[in-house]
């Protein structure tokens, strides 16, 4: 005897590797699932005109959002195609078409994995500690619409509350939490990503005078009018930067490398060179196709199989870089890159994260040792010497009130 579907669920979509979610109190509507449903978890979230709530299965939690079926259906099919561009947005998990008891109604309920360690900007305005990131916001938000706007999305609704936050190495990375109103093109028109930024410009202005309106005090120190114009700069400027064409003479071949670089350090990777004759025969014109900006990621996991944010990436590179001369030194003899990165993973990165896990630590490892690493880094300018790691470990975990290690302290 097959068993019976839970009562209140009429059809569940669900992406594999992750739970049935059949446990649930489909037969209820979300908003009664507070107190009724022992999976619930209180998170913060923006702002959002239907209901969502947040279920827990052990370490991972889920974000379940409530609306018309179709509407639904149309959102985790934007979502999925997001994912298969590789675009930063949540991860769909699932869909489910429900009756709730009681309202004679069919819904949709959109499943989606919470992001882990993401910030909804009302909690970076109203939480003391995150000052440092919100000047930080602007820039994330127009790196975003770049980035979907690269990958052929229009967003339609680009807001603060519809998107959220990750810390990234002193810098925020943006994701975006709300595609109902997501279309999927091969590419984007001038018309229609002048479009989308107008629609940014007035949803962050709102967002910004409603957190004013909320009392929060850090929010009136920004100006909003001031504030939602300088993403549309911002995202301008990179926008000019990256689809820039050159004219490149017979000698300047290093002009062509020289772009390369000057993207690869914005982040952006350059999937292809295009190079076409002016007709005056002394010059070609160079068109760069940037595809992503995901750079030093994709770098990083290829070396070492780390996953970070893109700055965090940067900075692990960096150390990386420098593991490699310092070996180098005292090996006396040159070692390759994916080599080094190898013995920097084991010796340095997983000896100093793993010192130092515990109740306080921030639990991303990559962002743990960013934070490290600019410990370090500060430590070292007041001292006017390289403090090595073994004290700046030792400072932070004091810093910070971490307990005393189980595995013994890196070395050098
Ligand atoms: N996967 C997720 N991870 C973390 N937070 C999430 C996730 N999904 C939703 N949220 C939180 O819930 C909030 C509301 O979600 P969302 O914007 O999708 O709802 P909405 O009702 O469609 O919004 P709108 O009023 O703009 O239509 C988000 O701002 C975010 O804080
Ligand atoms: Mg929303």
């Amino acid at each position: 005897m097959s068993p019976s579907p839970p009562a209140g669920l009429l059809t569940l979509q669900l992406r594999p590797g992750h739970p049935d979610l059949l446990d649930l109190p489909w037969h209820l509507p979300l908003s009664a699932w507070e107190g009724a449903c022992p999976r619930w978890v209180e998170i913060p979230r923006g702002l959002s005109r239907h209901e969502v709530l947040f279920v827990s299965y052990g370490e991972v939690v889920y974000a379940l959002k409530e609306l018309p079926g179709s509407v639904a259906e149309r959102e985790y099919a934007a979502l999925r195609e997001l994912e298969a561009r590789a675009l930063p947005a949540v991860t769909p998990v699932g869909l489910a078409h429900t009756r709730p008891e009681g309202t004679g109604e069919e819904r949709g309920v959109l499943v989606t994995q919470y992001l882990q360690g993401s910030l909804p900007y009302r909690t970076l305005f109203m939480q003391p500690g995150l000052e440092r990131y919100r000047a930080r916001l602007v820039d994330a938000l127009a790196v975003l619409l770049v980035r979907l706007h690269l990958g052929g999305c229009f967003w339609g609704d680009c807001s603060l509350s519809n998107s959220l936050f990750r810390r990234d190495a002193g810098e925020l990375q943006a994701y975006l939490v709300d595609a109902e109103t997501s279309e999927l093109h091969p590419t984007l028109s001038d018309g229609q990503r002048r479009f989308d930024l107008d629609l940014m410009e007035e949803n962050v202005a709102g967002g910004l005078v409603d957190l004013i309106a909320a009392g929060a005090a850090s929010a009136a120190a920004l100006d909003w009018r001031e504030t939602s114009a300088s993403v549309r700069r911002r995202y301008e400027q990179l926008w000019a930067e990256i689809t820039r064409e050159e004219l490149v003479g017979a000698g300047d071949s290093f002009l062509v490398q020289e772009r390369i670089r000057k993207l690869n350090a914005l982040g952006f990777s350059v999937g292809e060179v295009e190079l076409v004759a002016t007709g005056d025969g002394a010059h070609l014109r160079m068109r760069t196709i940037v595809t992503d900006r995901n750079h030093h990621r994709h770098l990083l996991h290829n070396l070492t199989g780390l996953v970070a944010e893109e700055h965090q990436a940067q900075l692990l590179l960096n150390d990386v870089r420098e593991w490699k001369v310092a070996a180098t030194r005292e090996l006396n003899r040159s070692l390759p890159l994916s080599v080094a990165a190898h013995r920097w993973l084991n010796e340095r990165f997983l000896s100093v994260t793993q010192s130092m896990q515990g109740a306080g630590a921030p639990e991303d490892l990559c962002e743990l040792f960013c934070q490290v690493l600019e410990h370090k880094w500060l430590m070292s300018e007041r001292e006017k010497e390289d403090v090595g790691f073994k004290r700046a470990v030792a400072d932070y975990r004091a810093l910070r009130g971490l307990a005393e290690p189980v595995e013994p302290a890196p070395s050098e």
